[in-house]
């Protein structure tokens, strides 16, 4: 049955995932989108593998059982790391995963040392252990553990004293070491990238998002599934309370659709 009409799941534990998905409305805007939100079990971060599995399956379920998705993209680095081998092996539709986006970082520093702020979930990944190993020659790599930055942003806090005082635990020691450039490797981070900014101004941010809107045009090229409409929709989906993604999607992505809860 050709479903090339069909819309692009995306999903993420919670409010981070947005980051990529406005990437791919402004990318690819004839396709239709569908966001799920985990937040009712945000953070992943430090849940272990098998149970970020079960809820990722849980999720990709209901997707593709109510809304036929043709692809998902999985908006979330610790839900990559964890279940992106099981998901390709267990469902008939293509998946985009995170890529920790090492490889640009490490092409690209002029210092020779890059800072990766991702969660531990992350890092504990073959995908992040790999691309490590491969560019440790290239540059000298300061990782990080952003704990309890994501659960500020969940809150819809993304700057003020706390958030600062964070920033400058995780990142003043890379950047003492002469870090120039630092990899976002949480789809949460991005959020943060004005206030990043305000303390470190010389620090380049590198953000996988327009990677990943990249990557999925070239997956629904290659399994021939592009839309053929000329404009897309979105429908939103929390676990968590609506009442705070509504407010969320409206401040930062200036989108006034609201999201539905549904338990799953
Ligand atoms: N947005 C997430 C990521 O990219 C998940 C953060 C979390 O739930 O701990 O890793």
């Amino acid at each position: 049955m050709n479903n090339n009409n069909a819309p692009i799941g995306v999903i993420d534990s919670g409010l981070g995932g947005l980051s990529v998905l406005q990437h791919l409305i402004s990318d690819i805007p004839n396709e239709s989108y569908i966001y799920f939100s985990d937040n009712a079990y945000c953070p992943y971060g430090k849940k272990s593998f098998a149970e970020i599995q079960s809820r990722v399956f849980d999720i990709v379920r209901f997707l593709i059982d109510k809304y036929n998705v043709k692809l998902v993209v999985v908006a979330c680095n610790t839900a990559t790391a964890a279940a992106i081998d099981e998901l390709r092996a267990n469902f008939p539709i293509p998946f985009v995963g995170m890529e920790p986006a090492i490889k640009p970082a490490a092409l690209k520093t002029k210092t020779g040392v890059i800072g990766v702020l991702a969660t531990e979930g992350t890092f504990n990944g073959r995908l992040f252990k790999n691309t490590y190993e491969k560019y440790a020659t290239e540059a000298t790599m300061i990782v990080t553990a952003g704990n309890n930055l994501v659960e500020y942003i969940e809150a819809g806090i993304v700057d003020g004293t706390d958030i600062e005082n964070l920033l400058k635990n995780y990142i003043d020691p890379m950047v003492t070491n002469n870090a120039d450039l630092l990899v976002l490797g949480c789809t949460h981070f991005p959020f943060l990238s004005d206030t990043i900014k305000t303390l470190y101004p010389k620090l380049n941010l590198i953000d996988p998002a327009p990677a990943i809107s990249k990557q999925t045009l070239n997956i629904l090229k290659i399994n021939d599934i592009e839309s053929a409409s000329t404009s897309g929709n979105r429908l939103f989906f929390t676990s968590g309370d609506p009442i705070l993604f509504n407010q969320f999607l409206k401040f930062h992505l200036s989108i006034s659709e609201e999201c539905q809860r549904v338990d799953i």
